[in-house]
Protein backbone atom coordinates (compact mmCIF):
# COMPACT_ATOMS: atom_id res chain seq x y z
CA UNK A 1 0.00 0.00 0.00
CA UNK A 2 1.58 3.19 -0.89
CA UNK A 3 1.87 5.87 1.87
CA UNK A 4 1.99 9.28 2.15
CA UNK A 5 2.55 9.93 5.44
CA UNK A 6 5.28 12.33 7.09
CA UNK A 7 4.50 10.82 10.91
CA UNK A 8 5.20 7.63 9.15
CA UNK A 9 9.19 7.58 8.70
CA UNK A 10 10.92 4.98 6.34
CA UNK A 11 14.21 6.77 6.45
CA UNK A 12 16.63 8.40 9.11
CA UNK A 13 15.90 12.44 7.49
CA UNK A 14 12.34 11.86 8.29
CA UNK A 15 12.59 10.61 11.53
CA UNK A 16 14.78 13.61 12.80
CA UNK A 17 12.12 15.89 10.97
CA UNK A 18 9.51 14.14 12.36
CA UNK A 19 10.59 14.44 16.16
CA UNK A 20 11.16 18.25 15.27
CA UNK A 21 7.35 18.32 14.93
CA UNK A 22 6.54 16.11 17.85
CA UNK A 23 8.92 18.51 19.62
CA UNK A 24 7.49 21.95 18.39
CA UNK A 25 3.40 20.33 19.03
CA UNK A 26 3.61 18.88 22.83
CA UNK A 27 5.76 22.47 23.38
CA UNK A 28 3.21 24.05 21.88
CA UNK A 29 0.09 21.75 23.82
CA UNK A 30 2.39 22.58 27.01
CA UNK A 31 2.14 26.42 26.20
CA UNK A 32 -1.35 26.15 25.35
CA UNK A 33 -2.95 24.52 28.45
CA UNK A 34 -0.97 26.63 30.86
CA UNK A 35 -2.72 29.72 29.05
CA UNK A 36 -5.41 28.13 29.31
CA UNK A 37 -4.97 27.44 33.19
CA UNK A 38 -3.69 30.98 34.10
CA UNK A 39 -6.60 32.22 32.68
CA UNK A 40 -9.29 29.95 33.91
CA UNK A 41 -7.34 31.34 37.41
CA UNK A 42 -7.76 34.98 36.85
CA UNK A 43 -11.24 34.68 36.31
CA UNK A 44 -11.77 32.67 39.58
CA UNK A 45 -9.84 35.16 41.20
CA UNK A 46 -11.90 38.02 39.44
CA UNK A 47 -15.53 36.56 40.49
CA UNK A 48 -17.83 38.82 42.10
CA UNK A 49 -21.23 37.89 44.38
CA UNK A 50 -23.90 37.20 41.93
CA UNK A 51 -26.17 41.12 41.34
CA UNK A 52 -23.27 43.18 43.07
CA UNK A 53 -22.21 45.86 40.47
CA UNK A 54 -18.63 45.19 40.21
CA UNK A 55 -16.63 48.49 42.18
CA UNK A 56 -12.97 48.36 40.85
CA UNK A 57 -10.83 48.80 44.48
CA UNK A 58 -7.18 50.42 43.25
CA UNK A 59 -4.98 47.95 43.51
CA UNK A 60 -2.23 47.82 46.39
CA UNK A 61 0.98 48.56 45.76
CA UNK A 62 2.24 45.07 46.86
CA UNK A 63 -0.06 44.02 44.61
CA UNK A 64 0.90 45.79 41.57
CA UNK A 65 4.40 44.80 42.14
CA UNK A 66 3.67 41.25 41.93
CA UNK A 67 1.82 41.42 38.98
CA UNK A 68 4.29 42.80 37.26
CA UNK A 69 6.88 40.35 38.17
CA UNK A 70 4.52 38.14 36.77
CA UNK A 71 4.57 39.78 33.55
CA UNK A 72 8.43 39.69 33.35
CA UNK A 73 8.46 36.11 34.43
CA UNK A 74 5.81 34.90 31.50
CA UNK A 75 7.78 37.16 28.75
CA UNK A 76 10.93 36.02 29.75
CA UNK A 77 9.46 31.89 29.61
CA UNK A 78 7.74 32.92 26.52
CA UNK A 79 11.22 33.84 24.99
CA UNK A 80 13.23 31.35 26.47
CA UNK A 81 10.63 28.50 24.81
CA UNK A 82 11.01 30.57 21.31
CA UNK A 83 14.70 29.89 21.76
CA UNK A 84 14.03 26.42 22.59
CA UNK A 85 12.85 25.54 19.23
CA UNK A 86 14.92 28.14 17.46
CA UNK A 87 18.34 25.88 18.62
CA UNK A 88 16.11 22.54 17.95
CA UNK A 89 15.02 23.30 14.34
CA UNK A 90 18.91 24.01 14.12
CA UNK A 91 20.14 20.93 15.46
CA UNK A 92 17.55 18.91 12.89
CA UNK A 93 19.19 20.78 10.26
CA UNK A 94 23.02 19.85 11.06
CA UNK A 95 21.52 16.00 11.54
CA UNK A 96 19.97 16.27 8.06
CA UNK A 97 23.38 17.02 6.96
CA UNK A 98 24.93 13.80 8.74
CA UNK A 99 23.65 11.19 6.40
CA UNK A 100 26.94 8.75 5.40
CA UNK A 101 27.31 9.40 1.52
CA UNK A 102 29.76 6.73 0.72
CA UNK A 103 28.97 4.68 -2.02
CA UNK A 104 26.10 6.67 -2.34
CA UNK A 105 23.47 6.21 -5.45
CA UNK A 106 23.41 9.69 -7.76
CA UNK A 107 20.01 9.66 -9.34
CA UNK A 108 19.11 13.30 -10.79
CA UNK A 109 15.52 13.97 -11.27
CA UNK A 110 14.18 16.77 -13.62
CA UNK A 111 10.30 18.01 -13.09
CA UNK A 112 8.55 19.03 -15.95
CA UNK A 113 5.03 20.64 -16.35
CA UNK A 114 3.83 17.66 -15.19
CA UNK A 115 5.96 14.59 -14.86
CA UNK A 116 9.38 13.39 -13.15
CA UNK A 117 12.34 12.29 -15.61
CA UNK A 118 14.62 10.26 -13.28
CA UNK A 119 18.67 9.60 -14.52
CA UNK A 120 20.52 7.17 -13.00
CA UNK A 121 23.87 8.45 -13.31
CA UNK A 122 27.29 6.47 -13.51
CA UNK A 123 30.66 6.85 -14.12
CA UNK A 124 30.39 4.82 -17.43
CA UNK A 125 28.27 6.27 -19.60
CA UNK A 126 26.76 2.77 -20.73
CA UNK A 127 25.51 2.40 -17.62
CA UNK A 128 23.66 5.66 -17.08
CA UNK A 129 19.76 5.17 -18.03
CA UNK A 130 16.55 6.80 -17.60
CA UNK A 131 12.91 6.46 -16.48
CA UNK A 132 9.90 8.64 -15.60
CA UNK A 133 7.45 9.00 -12.58
CA UNK A 134 8.77 6.19 -10.27
CA UNK A 135 12.49 6.52 -8.67
CA UNK A 136 13.05 2.80 -7.47
CA UNK A 137 15.90 3.17 -4.49
CA UNK A 138 17.56 0.20 -2.66
CA UNK A 139 16.59 -0.32 1.36
CA UNK A 140 20.04 0.71 3.61
CA UNK A 141 21.85 2.46 0.63
CA UNK A 142 22.02 6.53 0.82
CA UNK A 143 20.87 8.56 -2.35
CA UNK A 144 21.75 11.71 -3.45
CA UNK A 145 19.08 13.15 -5.69
CA UNK A 146 20.08 16.28 -8.30
CA UNK A 147 17.24 17.96 -8.67
CA UNK A 148 16.25 20.31 -11.96
CA UNK A 149 13.65 22.06 -13.30
CA UNK A 150 12.41 22.27 -16.74
CA UNK A 151 10.02 24.80 -16.98
CA UNK A 152 8.82 26.41 -13.89
CA UNK A 153 9.58 26.38 -10.16
CA UNK A 154 8.41 22.70 -8.96
CA UNK A 155 9.11 21.17 -5.28
CA UNK A 156 10.30 17.69 -4.39
CA UNK A 157 8.61 16.16 -1.60
CA UNK A 158 8.51 12.54 -0.36
CA UNK A 159 6.81 12.59 3.32
CA UNK A 160 8.15 9.25 4.05
CA UNK A 161 12.13 9.83 3.34
CA UNK A 162 11.84 13.72 3.76
CA UNK A 163 10.93 17.25 3.96
CA UNK A 164 10.52 19.61 0.61
CA UNK A 165 13.17 20.73 -1.61
CA UNK A 166 12.36 23.93 -4.02
CA UNK A 167 12.98 22.81 -7.86
CA UNK A 168 14.27 26.27 -9.55
CA UNK A 169 14.88 26.43 -13.34
CA UNK A 170 18.53 27.32 -13.47
CA UNK A 171 19.70 26.06 -10.47
CA UNK A 172 21.10 22.99 -9.13
CA UNK A 173 20.23 21.74 -5.50
CA UNK A 174 20.43 18.13 -4.08
CA UNK A 175 18.70 16.08 -1.24
CA UNK A 176 19.87 13.30 0.61
CA UNK A 177 17.73 10.11 1.81
CA UNK A 178 17.80 7.11 2.78
CA UNK A 179 14.87 4.51 2.70
CA UNK A 180 15.48 1.95 6.00
CA UNK A 181 12.25 -0.04 4.76
CA UNK A 182 11.17 -1.60 2.18
CA UNK A 183 7.91 0.05 0.29
CA UNK A 184 6.26 2.75 -2.19
CA UNK A 185 5.90 5.90 -1.10
CA UNK A 186 4.30 8.35 -2.68
CA UNK A 187 6.28 11.69 -4.10
CA UNK A 188 4.02 14.74 -4.65
CA UNK A 189 4.92 18.64 -6.16
CA UNK A 190 4.83 20.45 -3.33
CA UNK A 191 4.95 24.22 -5.43
CA UNK A 192 2.18 25.54 -7.53
CA UNK A 193 3.22 24.90 -11.10
CA UNK A 194 0.04 25.19 -12.98
CA UNK A 195 -2.75 23.62 -13.79
CA UNK A 196 -1.83 19.60 -12.81
CA UNK A 197 -0.03 20.59 -9.81
CA UNK A 198 -1.86 18.15 -7.75
CA UNK A 199 -1.59 15.45 -10.19
CA UNK A 200 2.19 15.45 -10.28
CA UNK A 201 2.81 12.17 -8.30
CA UNK A 202 5.49 9.94 -8.46
CA UNK A 203 6.22 6.62 -6.80
CA UNK A 204 9.52 6.22 -4.91
CA UNK A 205 9.93 2.17 -4.86
CA UNK A 206 12.62 1.21 -2.02
CA UNK A 207 14.00 -2.65 -2.75
CA UNK A 208 15.84 -4.87 -0.80
CA UNK A 209 19.62 -4.20 -2.13
CA UNK A 210 19.52 -7.72 -4.78
CA UNK A 211 16.06 -6.62 -5.92
CA UNK A 212 16.96 -3.57 -6.66
CA UNK A 213 20.46 -4.92 -8.67
CA UNK A 214 18.38 -6.90 -10.84
CA UNK A 215 15.91 -3.79 -11.54
CA UNK A 216 18.69 -1.84 -12.68
CA UNK A 217 20.22 -4.38 -14.70
CA UNK A 218 16.81 -5.03 -16.30
CA UNK A 219 16.69 -1.52 -16.84
CA UNK A 220 19.85 -1.21 -18.81
CA UNK A 221 18.59 -3.57 -21.32
CA UNK A 222 17.53 -2.33 -25.06
CA UNK A 223 13.78 -2.92 -25.44
CA UNK A 224 13.02 -6.38 -27.36
CA UNK A 225 12.35 -6.44 -30.49
CA UNK A 226 8.69 -7.08 -31.17
CA UNK A 227 7.23 -10.47 -31.80
CA UNK A 228 4.23 -11.04 -33.82
CA UNK A 229 2.27 -9.17 -36.45
CA UNK A 230 0.42 -6.62 -34.61
CA UNK A 231 3.31 -5.76 -31.68
CA UNK A 232 5.91 -5.17 -35.56
CA UNK A 233 3.35 -3.42 -36.67
CA UNK A 234 2.76 -1.13 -33.32
CA UNK A 235 6.87 -0.67 -33.69
CA UNK A 236 6.43 0.61 -37.35
CA UNK A 237 4.03 3.13 -36.15
CA UNK A 238 5.81 4.07 -33.58
CA UNK A 239 9.02 5.09 -35.42
CA UNK A 240 7.44 6.83 -38.45
CA UNK A 241 4.81 8.59 -36.69
CA UNK A 242 5.23 11.70 -34.41
CA UNK A 243 5.65 9.70 -30.97
CA UNK A 244 9.82 9.24 -31.65
CA UNK A 245 9.73 13.37 -31.96
CA UNK A 246 9.09 13.32 -27.96
CA UNK A 247 9.81 9.64 -26.79
CA UNK A 248 12.88 7.70 -26.88
CA UNK A 249 13.11 3.72 -26.81
CA UNK A 250 16.57 2.43 -25.98
CA UNK A 251 17.02 -0.43 -28.92
CA UNK A 252 15.61 2.01 -31.34
CA UNK A 253 16.09 5.32 -33.50
CA UNK A 254 13.53 7.14 -30.70
CA UNK A 255 15.80 9.26 -28.93
CA UNK A 256 13.44 12.09 -28.31
CA UNK A 257 13.88 13.81 -24.28
CA UNK A 258 10.61 16.33 -24.27
CA UNK A 259 8.59 13.36 -22.80
CA UNK A 260 9.33 9.60 -20.72
CA UNK A 261 11.61 7.83 -21.87
CA UNK A 262 9.23 4.20 -22.20
CA UNK A 263 11.74 1.90 -22.77
CA UNK A 264 10.65 0.06 -19.88
CA UNK A 265 7.23 1.74 -20.04
CA UNK A 266 4.92 -1.39 -19.30
CA UNK A 267 6.71 -1.99 -15.92
CA UNK A 268 5.54 1.22 -14.64
CA UNK A 269 2.33 1.32 -12.35
CA UNK A 270 0.72 4.56 -13.76
CA UNK A 271 0.24 6.63 -17.01
CA UNK A 272 0.72 10.25 -16.46
CA UNK A 273 2.46 10.72 -13.77
CA UNK A 274 0.32 8.47 -11.40
CA UNK A 275 -2.98 9.66 -13.34
CA UNK A 276 -3.94 6.56 -14.15
CA UNK A 277 -3.09 2.89 -13.69
CA UNK A 278 -0.88 1.49 -16.21
CA UNK A 279 -3.82 -0.64 -18.21
CA UNK A 280 -4.07 -1.63 -21.96
CA UNK A 281 -7.32 0.35 -22.29
CA UNK A 282 -6.33 3.24 -20.18
CA UNK A 283 -3.34 3.16 -22.73
CA UNK A 284 -5.43 3.56 -25.79
CA UNK A 285 -7.38 6.28 -23.96
CA UNK A 286 -4.19 8.09 -23.20
CA UNK A 287 -3.09 7.87 -26.79
CA UNK A 288 -6.23 8.64 -28.22
CA UNK A 289 -6.72 11.80 -25.91
CA UNK A 290 -4.60 12.75 -23.21
CA UNK A 291 -6.00 16.36 -23.03
CA UNK A 292 -9.10 14.20 -21.32
CA UNK A 293 -7.30 12.51 -19.00
CA UNK A 294 -4.71 15.20 -18.00
CA UNK A 295 -5.92 18.49 -19.48
CA UNK A 296 -3.30 20.57 -20.23
CA UNK A 297 -0.43 18.07 -20.79
CA UNK A 298 1.76 18.50 -23.59
CA UNK A 299 1.42 15.57 -25.47
CA UNK A 300 -1.49 15.94 -28.45
CA UNK A 301 -4.37 13.90 -29.39
CA UNK A 302 -3.73 11.40 -32.01
CA UNK A 303 -6.52 9.99 -33.96
CA UNK A 304 -5.81 6.98 -35.71
CA UNK A 305 -8.09 3.85 -37.23
CA UNK A 306 -9.17 1.35 -34.85
CA UNK A 307 -6.60 -1.34 -35.65
CA UNK A 308 -3.46 0.71 -35.76
CA UNK A 309 -4.11 2.02 -32.22
CA UNK A 310 -4.47 -1.43 -31.05
CA UNK A 311 -1.07 -2.19 -32.71
CA UNK A 312 0.53 0.35 -30.80
CA UNK A 313 -0.73 -0.17 -27.43
CA UNK A 314 0.19 -4.11 -28.63
CA UNK A 315 3.80 -2.66 -28.81
CA UNK A 316 4.29 -0.57 -26.13
CA UNK A 317 3.27 -3.11 -23.71
CA UNK A 318 6.19 -5.32 -25.09
CA UNK A 319 8.57 -2.60 -23.26
CA UNK A 320 8.18 -4.51 -19.93
CU1 LIG B 1 5.18 20.60 -10.29
CU2 LIG B 1 3.63 21.58 -8.76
Amino acid sequence: MPMNDALHAAGPQAAWIGQLWWFTLWLCVAVFVALMAALAWALWRARRPAGAMPQPAPPSAGAERLARRWVSAAVLLSSLLLMGLLAASVLTDQRLATLSLDGALQIRVTAHQWWWEVEYEDPRPDRVFRTANEIVIPVGRSVVITLLADDVIHSFWVPNLHGKKDMIPGRTATIQLRADRAGTYVGRCAEYCGLQHAFMAYDVVALPADRFAAWQEHQLTPAPEPAGAAARRGHELFLTGSCMLCHAVQGTSANGRRAPDLTHFASRASIGAGQIANTSQALAQWIEDPQKLKPGVNMPAHLLPREDLAALVEYLETLR
